[in-house]
């Protein structure tokens, strides 16, 4: 298991490429708005990069973001100065933070689940950190629902995930229908690789 503070380098090495990415309207934008438009009230968002979802928000109340990498907590720190909410960066590890039970009314993750050692870890803080009824919203990429597509995901994982950081071959789905999280609504797209899930805390 590659060490956080390797994994975090790695991140630093690609911030400016999210960073042009973050000012342009992509192929995810779409999708990216349609889950975060449910967002509301106090929202935490775990790993945040370089800010992307930021401009992306309702009239949400406050936004406390989390990410391990100095580079992209610089340039989503730039990019917080032009939030109409206030906006909180943490530059932390997601797997050591911690925050009080039931604090946020939204926790968001978007793209991030293939990065961590112990997604399912992640998934039960997201299910503490959230409020009762609260909401927990995620656009993610994992392993293809087409065999041939699943097939080249899982040959490419090892390369990919040491050199970008991110796994390929993940069941996100499967994941978060194993966690203490309720699903209420899951779209999937592109082959099944990219998935909205909508999720709720009982
Ligand atoms: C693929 S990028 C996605 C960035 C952003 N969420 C987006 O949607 O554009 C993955 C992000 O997760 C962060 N990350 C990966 N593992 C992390 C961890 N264990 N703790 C904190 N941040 C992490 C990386 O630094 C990077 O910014």
């Amino acid at each position: 298991m590659i060490n956080p503070s390797k994994h975090a380098k790695i991140f630093d090495k690609h911030a400016k490429i999210y960073e042009k990415r973050r000012k342009k309207t992509t192929i995810d934008t779409k999708f990216r708005k349609k889950l975060l438009a449910k967002a509301s009230g106090d929202v935490l968002e775990l790993s945040v990069g370089t800010g992307t979802n930021f401009p992306l928000y309702p009239d949400i109340h406050s936004l406390t973001a989390v990410d391990f990498s100095e580079e992209m907590v610089r340039y989503a720190r730039e990019a917080a100065k032009e939030t109409l909410y206030p906006c909180t960066i943490i530059e932390e590890d997601v797997e050591m933070v911690d925050f009080k039970e039931n604090t946020f009314d939204t926790v968001v993750s978007t793209l991030s689940m293939c990065s961590y050692p112990h997604p399912d870890v992640v998934l039960e803080q997201m299910a503490k950190w959230c409020k009762p009824g609260g909401q927990v919203l995620l656009f993610e990429h994992g392993i293809s629902s087409n065999r041939v597509a699943s097939h080249l995901q899982q040959k490419l994982d090892p390369v990919v995930s040491e050199k970008i950081g991110c796994h390929l071959d993940r069941n996100i789905v499967q994941l978060v229908e194993n966690s203490s999280l309720r699903v209420t609504v899951v779209e999937s797209h592109f082959l099944g690789i990219f998935h909205l899930v909508f999720a709720t805390i009982e």
